[in-house]
Protein backbone atom coordinates (compact mmCIF):
# COMPACT_ATOMS: atom_id res chain seq x y z
CA UNK A 1 0.00 0.00 0.00
CA UNK A 2 1.06 3.49 -0.52
CA UNK A 3 0.74 6.01 2.50
CA UNK A 4 2.27 10.03 2.46
CA UNK A 5 3.98 10.66 5.65
CA UNK A 6 4.57 14.13 6.68
CA UNK A 7 8.19 14.08 9.08
CA UNK A 8 9.40 17.38 11.17
CA UNK A 9 12.61 16.58 12.83
CA UNK A 10 12.65 19.77 14.80
CA UNK A 11 15.26 20.55 16.83
CA UNK A 12 18.12 19.12 19.04
CA UNK A 13 18.49 15.30 18.48
CA UNK A 14 15.00 15.10 16.55
CA UNK A 15 16.83 14.99 13.55
CA UNK A 16 19.10 11.85 14.49
CA UNK A 17 16.23 9.65 15.98
CA UNK A 18 14.12 10.32 13.39
CA UNK A 19 16.65 9.32 10.44
CA UNK A 20 16.41 6.22 13.00
CA UNK A 21 12.88 5.30 12.37
CA UNK A 22 13.12 6.58 8.85
CA UNK A 23 15.32 3.40 8.14
CA UNK A 24 12.83 1.58 10.23
CA UNK A 25 9.81 2.21 8.20
CA UNK A 26 11.83 2.04 4.98
CA UNK A 27 13.07 -1.35 6.10
CA UNK A 28 9.15 -2.20 6.80
CA UNK A 29 8.08 -0.82 2.93
CA UNK A 30 10.90 -2.88 1.48
CA UNK A 31 10.13 -6.16 3.94
CA UNK A 32 6.19 -5.99 3.54
CA UNK A 33 6.00 -4.34 0.12
CA UNK A 34 5.00 -0.75 1.04
CA UNK A 35 5.15 2.98 -0.53
CA UNK A 36 5.91 5.58 2.05
CA UNK A 37 6.30 8.76 0.48
CA UNK A 38 7.75 11.31 3.19
CA UNK A 39 7.13 15.47 3.10
CA UNK A 40 9.12 17.02 5.63
CA UNK A 41 8.53 20.02 6.78
CA UNK A 42 9.59 22.37 9.76
CA UNK A 43 8.45 23.38 13.28
CA UNK A 44 9.93 24.94 16.46
CA UNK A 45 13.56 26.71 16.94
CA UNK A 46 14.65 25.54 13.48
CA UNK A 47 11.45 26.76 11.78
CA UNK A 48 11.97 30.20 13.67
CA UNK A 49 15.27 30.39 12.01
CA UNK A 50 14.50 30.12 8.90
CA UNK A 51 10.59 31.71 8.35
CA UNK A 52 10.21 33.64 12.32
CA UNK A 53 6.82 31.30 12.91
CA UNK A 54 7.38 28.24 14.74
CA UNK A 55 4.62 26.52 12.87
CA UNK A 56 5.07 27.74 9.51
CA UNK A 57 1.46 27.73 7.63
CA UNK A 58 3.09 25.18 4.74
CA UNK A 59 4.17 22.95 7.81
CA UNK A 60 0.00 22.90 8.87
CA UNK A 61 -0.69 21.83 5.48
CA UNK A 62 1.60 19.20 4.59
CA UNK A 63 0.02 17.85 8.08
CA UNK A 64 -3.39 17.72 7.13
CA UNK A 65 -2.46 16.33 3.60
CA UNK A 66 -0.54 13.55 4.67
CA UNK A 67 -1.70 9.91 6.07
CA UNK A 68 0.19 10.64 9.26
CA UNK A 69 3.11 12.65 10.93
CA UNK A 70 6.02 11.20 12.26
CA UNK A 71 7.64 13.70 14.61
CA UNK A 72 11.03 14.21 16.49
CA UNK A 73 11.68 17.06 18.85
CA UNK A 74 11.19 20.51 20.08
CA UNK A 75 13.07 23.44 22.22
CA UNK A 76 16.20 24.81 22.19
CA UNK A 77 18.03 26.30 25.44
CA UNK A 78 18.40 29.54 23.60
CA UNK A 79 14.65 29.90 24.67
CA UNK A 80 14.73 28.19 28.00
CA UNK A 81 16.77 30.58 29.62
CA UNK A 82 15.64 33.21 27.79
CA UNK A 83 11.59 33.79 29.70
CA UNK A 84 10.63 37.10 28.26
CA UNK A 85 11.36 35.53 24.62
CA UNK A 86 7.68 36.36 23.19
CA UNK A 87 8.16 33.33 19.89
CA UNK A 88 9.35 30.02 21.77
CA UNK A 89 9.87 27.17 19.96
CA UNK A 90 7.31 24.91 21.74
CA UNK A 91 4.49 27.20 21.00
CA UNK A 92 4.94 25.27 17.34
CA UNK A 93 3.73 21.92 18.42
CA UNK A 94 1.16 23.32 20.59
CA UNK A 95 -0.46 25.22 17.54
CA UNK A 96 -0.04 22.23 15.54
CA UNK A 97 -1.73 20.18 18.02
CA UNK A 98 -4.74 22.60 18.48
CA UNK A 99 -4.94 23.03 14.60
CA UNK A 100 -5.50 19.29 13.98
CA UNK A 101 -7.17 18.59 17.24
CA UNK A 102 -5.07 15.59 18.23
CA UNK A 103 -6.82 15.77 21.95
CA UNK A 104 -5.89 12.39 22.74
CA UNK A 105 -2.06 11.54 23.56
CA UNK A 106 -1.22 7.98 24.63
CA UNK A 107 2.05 7.05 26.08
CA UNK A 108 2.75 3.61 27.07
CA UNK A 109 4.64 2.26 29.56
CA UNK A 110 6.25 -1.17 29.69
CA UNK A 111 9.21 -2.52 31.89
CA UNK A 112 11.07 -4.80 29.37
CA UNK A 113 12.38 -7.67 30.99
CA UNK A 114 15.95 -6.84 29.24
CA UNK A 115 15.60 -3.11 31.02
CA UNK A 116 14.61 -4.15 34.21
CA UNK A 117 18.41 -3.64 35.64
CA UNK A 118 18.69 -0.33 34.42
CA UNK A 119 15.56 0.72 36.16
CA UNK A 120 15.66 3.15 39.32
CA UNK A 121 13.40 0.26 41.10
CA UNK A 122 13.88 -2.96 42.56
CA UNK A 123 13.22 -5.86 40.13
CA UNK A 124 10.26 -7.14 41.56
CA UNK A 125 8.77 -3.35 41.95
CA UNK A 126 9.01 -3.12 37.87
CA UNK A 127 8.75 -6.40 36.90
CA UNK A 128 5.63 -6.80 34.37
CA UNK A 129 4.57 -3.61 34.92
CA UNK A 130 2.63 -2.27 31.74
CA UNK A 131 0.72 0.51 31.56
CA UNK A 132 -0.79 3.46 28.84
CA UNK A 133 -1.49 6.93 30.19
CA UNK A 134 -4.27 8.68 28.21
CA UNK A 135 -2.93 12.64 27.91
CA UNK A 136 -5.57 15.17 27.30
CA UNK A 137 -4.07 17.36 25.11
CA UNK A 138 -5.45 20.32 23.33
CA UNK A 139 -7.28 21.52 26.58
CA UNK A 140 -6.79 23.03 30.39
CA UNK A 141 -3.79 25.32 31.54
CA UNK A 142 -1.82 24.58 28.57
CA UNK A 143 -4.50 26.35 26.07
CA UNK A 144 -6.22 28.81 28.55
CA UNK A 145 -5.91 32.95 28.90
CA UNK A 146 -2.75 33.92 30.07
CA UNK A 147 -1.40 37.20 31.43
CA UNK A 148 1.33 39.16 32.84
CA UNK A 149 0.41 42.30 34.27
CA UNK A 150 1.57 45.88 33.29
CA UNK A 151 4.03 45.93 35.73
CA UNK A 152 5.19 42.28 35.73
CA UNK A 153 4.55 41.47 38.97
CA UNK A 154 1.55 39.39 38.57
CA UNK A 155 0.62 36.48 35.95
CA UNK A 156 -1.93 34.07 35.13
CA UNK A 157 -2.82 31.06 33.22
CA UNK A 158 -6.52 29.79 33.67
CA UNK A 159 -7.41 26.12 33.08
CA UNK A 160 -10.79 25.65 31.36
CA UNK A 161 -11.84 22.38 30.63
CA UNK A 162 -15.55 21.38 28.82
CA UNK A 163 -17.53 17.99 29.12
CA UNK A 164 -17.26 17.91 25.34
CA UNK A 165 -13.42 18.13 25.97
CA UNK A 166 -13.68 15.33 29.02
CA UNK A 167 -16.28 12.87 27.17
CA UNK A 168 -13.65 12.29 23.71
CA UNK A 169 -10.71 11.21 25.62
CA UNK A 170 -12.50 9.56 28.05
CA UNK A 171 -14.45 6.97 25.35
CA UNK A 172 -11.31 6.46 24.29
CA UNK A 173 -9.30 5.30 27.45
CA UNK A 174 -12.54 3.20 28.25
CA UNK A 175 -12.30 1.49 24.81
CA UNK A 176 -8.24 1.05 25.48
CA UNK A 177 -9.55 -0.49 29.05
CA UNK A 178 -11.63 -2.89 27.02
CA UNK A 179 -8.81 -4.35 25.16
CA UNK A 180 -6.36 -4.33 28.29
CA UNK A 181 -7.16 -5.47 31.85
CA UNK A 182 -10.49 -3.43 32.21
CA UNK A 183 -9.29 -0.88 34.80
CA UNK A 184 -8.93 2.50 34.12
CA UNK A 185 -7.50 5.05 37.02
CA UNK A 186 -8.28 8.86 36.93
CA UNK A 187 -5.86 11.10 38.06
CA UNK A 188 -6.82 14.61 38.70
CA UNK A 189 -6.78 17.14 41.78
CA UNK A 190 -10.41 17.54 42.62
CA UNK A 191 -9.85 18.11 46.68
CA UNK A 192 -8.65 21.45 45.28
CA UNK A 193 -9.68 21.90 41.74
CA UNK A 194 -13.06 22.70 40.20
CA UNK A 195 -11.93 21.36 36.81
CA UNK A 196 -11.06 17.87 38.27
CA UNK A 197 -14.34 17.76 39.97
CA UNK A 198 -15.87 17.79 36.44
CA UNK A 199 -13.74 15.24 34.94
CA UNK A 200 -14.73 12.98 38.09
CA UNK A 201 -18.52 13.83 37.55
CA UNK A 202 -18.15 13.55 33.72
CA UNK A 203 -15.76 10.61 33.78
CA UNK A 204 -18.20 8.60 36.48
CA UNK A 205 -21.16 9.01 33.91
CA UNK A 206 -19.52 7.56 31.06
CA UNK A 207 -18.12 4.33 32.84
CA UNK A 208 -21.41 3.53 32.94
CA UNK A 209 -21.26 2.59 29.47
CA UNK A 210 -18.20 0.54 30.13
CA UNK A 211 -19.56 -1.71 33.02
CA UNK A 212 -17.29 -4.08 32.04
CA UNK A 213 -14.24 -2.03 33.36
CA UNK A 214 -13.65 -0.84 36.67
CA UNK A 215 -12.79 2.86 37.13
CA UNK A 216 -10.71 4.25 40.30
CA UNK A 217 -9.90 7.54 41.03
CA UNK A 218 -6.15 9.13 42.80
CA UNK A 219 -5.09 12.42 43.39
CA UNK A 220 -2.38 13.47 41.56
CA UNK A 221 -0.07 13.61 44.31
CA UNK A 222 -0.99 10.50 45.49
CA UNK A 223 -0.54 8.78 41.56
CA UNK A 224 3.08 10.00 41.44
CA UNK A 225 3.80 8.49 44.66
CA UNK A 226 1.97 5.10 43.79
CA UNK A 227 3.69 5.17 40.18
CA UNK A 228 7.00 4.95 41.86
CA UNK A 229 6.01 2.47 44.75
CA UNK A 230 3.53 0.23 42.75
CA UNK A 231 3.40 0.73 38.99
CA UNK A 232 1.86 -2.90 38.28
CA UNK A 233 -1.43 -1.33 39.62
CA UNK A 234 -1.76 0.62 36.61
CA UNK A 235 -3.50 -0.31 33.58
CA UNK A 236 -5.13 2.58 31.98
CA UNK A 237 -4.13 6.44 33.60
CA UNK A 238 -6.81 8.97 32.21
CA UNK A 239 -6.13 12.53 32.87
CA UNK A 240 -5.67 16.29 31.87
CA UNK A 241 -3.30 18.10 29.77
CA UNK A 242 -0.76 19.08 32.45
CA UNK A 243 -1.21 16.38 34.99
CA UNK A 244 -0.48 13.62 32.19
CA UNK A 245 2.69 15.41 30.77
CA UNK A 246 4.09 15.32 34.28
CA UNK A 247 3.20 12.17 35.14
CA UNK A 248 4.72 10.67 32.16
CA UNK A 249 7.89 11.85 32.73
CA UNK A 250 8.26 10.10 36.16
CA UNK A 251 6.74 6.70 34.52
CA UNK A 252 9.15 6.86 32.19
CA UNK A 253 11.94 6.69 34.96
CA UNK A 254 10.73 3.46 35.57
CA UNK A 255 11.31 2.37 32.54
CA UNK A 256 15.23 2.74 32.74
CA UNK A 257 15.35 5.77 30.26
CA UNK A 258 12.81 8.32 29.07
CA UNK A 259 14.64 6.98 25.67
CA UNK A 260 12.27 4.43 25.25
CA UNK A 261 8.93 6.14 25.61
CA UNK A 262 6.61 6.50 22.44
CA UNK A 263 3.91 7.66 21.80
CA UNK A 264 0.69 9.28 19.53
CA UNK A 265 -1.45 12.11 19.50
CA UNK A 266 -4.81 11.33 17.69
CA UNK A 267 -7.61 13.53 16.79
CA UNK A 268 -10.56 12.47 14.68
CA UNK A 269 -8.90 13.51 10.99
CA UNK A 270 -4.99 13.09 12.32
CA UNK A 271 -2.42 11.44 14.24
CA UNK A 272 1.10 12.33 15.13
CA UNK A 273 3.58 10.21 16.37
CA UNK A 274 6.76 11.31 18.74
CA UNK A 275 8.93 10.02 21.17
CA UNK A 276 8.25 11.80 24.71
CA UNK A 277 11.64 13.26 25.36
CA UNK A 278 12.69 16.29 24.55
CA UNK A 279 15.18 18.05 22.29
CA UNK A 280 18.44 16.88 24.77
CA UNK A 281 20.66 19.75 22.82
CA UNK A 282 23.36 18.61 25.03
CA UNK A 283 23.48 15.48 22.70
CA UNK A 284 22.75 17.20 19.38
CA UNK A 285 25.04 15.84 16.54
CA UNK A 286 27.04 13.71 18.81
CA UNK A 287 25.29 10.52 17.75
CA UNK A 288 24.58 8.92 21.22
CA UNK A 289 21.01 9.37 21.79
CA UNK A 290 18.37 6.48 22.65
CA UNK A 291 16.60 6.26 19.10
CA UNK A 292 14.31 3.61 20.26
CA UNK A 293 11.86 6.18 21.58
CA UNK A 294 11.27 7.34 17.81
CA UNK A 295 11.52 4.15 16.38
CA UNK A 296 8.88 2.61 18.31
CA UNK A 297 6.53 5.83 17.56
CA UNK A 298 6.96 4.84 14.17
CA UNK A 299 5.96 1.56 15.13
CA UNK A 300 2.77 3.31 16.36
CA UNK A 301 2.11 5.31 13.99
CA UNK A 302 2.18 1.75 11.33
CA UNK A 303 -0.43 0.31 13.80
CA UNK A 304 -2.74 3.55 13.53
CA UNK A 305 -2.15 2.72 9.60
CA UNK A 306 -3.45 -0.52 10.11
CA UNK A 307 -0.60 -2.54 9.26
CA UNK A 308 -0.44 -4.52 12.68
CA UNK A 309 1.65 -7.17 11.64
CA UNK A 310 4.63 -4.57 10.13
CA UNK A 311 4.14 -2.84 13.82
CA UNK A 312 4.54 -5.87 15.54
CA UNK A 313 8.10 -6.24 13.39
CA UNK A 314 9.06 -3.64 14.66
CA UNK A 315 8.45 -4.17 18.36
CA UNK A 316 10.00 -7.19 17.96
CA UNK A 317 13.64 -5.34 16.35
CA UNK A 318 13.25 -3.28 19.42
CA UNK A 319 13.13 -6.46 21.99
CA UNK A 320 15.92 -8.15 19.73
CA UNK A 321 18.60 -5.09 20.04
CA UNK A 322 17.54 -4.95 24.15
CA UNK A 323 17.79 -8.78 24.73
CA UNK A 324 22.06 -8.57 22.40
CA UNK A 325 22.59 -5.01 23.67
CA UNK A 326 22.94 -3.15 20.83
CA UNK A 327 21.62 0.25 22.52
CA UNK A 328 22.95 3.36 23.57
CA UNK A 329 24.83 4.40 26.37
CA UNK A 330 21.31 5.16 28.54
CA UNK A 331 20.32 1.51 28.99
CA UNK A 332 23.57 0.02 28.72
CA UNK A 333 23.57 -3.09 31.09
CA UNK A 334 26.61 -3.33 33.14
CA UNK A 335 29.76 -5.22 31.71
CA UNK A 336 28.68 -4.00 27.70
CA UNK A 337 29.68 -1.54 25.48
CA UNK A 338 27.21 0.96 24.00
CA UNK A 339 26.76 2.06 20.49
CA UNK A 340 25.68 5.06 18.43
CA UNK A 341 22.46 6.24 17.77
CA UNK A 342 22.71 5.20 13.69
CA UNK A 343 23.95 1.80 14.27
CA UNK A 344 20.95 0.69 16.77
CA UNK A 345 19.05 2.31 13.53
CA UNK A 346 21.50 0.29 11.51
CA UNK A 347 20.36 -2.86 13.28
CA UNK A 348 16.23 -2.62 14.06
CA UNK A 349 16.70 -1.84 9.83
CA UNK A 350 18.74 -4.54 9.20
CA UNK A 351 16.24 -7.07 11.82
CA UNK A 352 13.30 -5.84 10.03
CA UNK A 353 14.36 -6.87 6.22
CA UNK A 354 15.96 -10.13 7.79
CA UNK A 355 14.03 -11.79 10.64
CA UNK A 356 15.36 -14.73 10.46
CA UNK A 357 18.16 -14.96 13.05
CA UNK A 358 20.07 -17.37 11.65
CA UNK A 359 21.08 -14.71 8.53
CA UNK A 360 22.67 -11.90 11.41
CA UNK A 361 25.87 -11.86 12.29
CA UNK A 362 26.12 -10.57 15.52
CA UNK A 363 30.06 -10.13 15.64
CA UNK A 364 29.86 -7.01 13.41
CA UNK A 365 27.22 -5.14 15.37
CA UNK A 366 30.27 -3.24 17.72
CA UNK A 367 32.51 -2.83 14.65
CA UNK A 368 29.96 -0.93 12.73
CA UNK A 369 29.36 -3.55 9.93
CA UNK A 370 26.11 -5.19 8.59
CA UNK A 371 24.47 -7.41 10.36
CA UNK A 372 23.49 -9.53 7.58
CA UNK A 373 25.46 -12.39 6.28
C1 LIG B 1 5.55 16.73 25.86
C2 LIG B 1 6.38 17.97 25.91
C3 LIG B 1 5.55 19.17 25.48
C4 LIG B 1 4.42 19.31 26.45
C5 LIG B 1 6.34 20.47 25.34
C6 LIG B 1 7.52 20.33 24.41
C7 LIG B 1 5.46 21.61 24.91
O1 LIG B 1 6.93 18.13 27.18
O2 LIG B 1 5.05 16.41 24.75
O3 LIG B 1 5.38 16.06 26.89
O4 LIG B 1 4.56 19.93 27.53
O5 LIG B 1 3.35 18.81 26.16
MN1 LIG C 1 6.51 16.50 28.56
Amino acid sequence: MKFTIAVIPGDGIGPEVTAQAKKALDAVAEAYDHIFLYKEAQLGSCAIEATGNPLPFETIEICKNADAILFGAVGDPKYDNDPSAKIRPEQGLLQLRKELDLYCNVRPLKAYDNLISTSPLKREVIKNSDFVIYRELTGGIYFGKKELSQDQKTASDVSTYTVDEISRVTHLAFQAAQKRSKKVTLVDKANVLETSRLWRKTVAEIAKEYKDVKLEYLFVDNAAMKLILDPKQFDVILTENLFGDMISDVASALCGSIGMLASSSIGDKNGLFEPIHGSFSEAKGKDIANPLASILSAGMLLKYLGLHEEADAIERAVEKSLALGITTEDIKRKMQKSTTTSKVGDFIADYITNQDDSNMNFQNIHMGQSTII
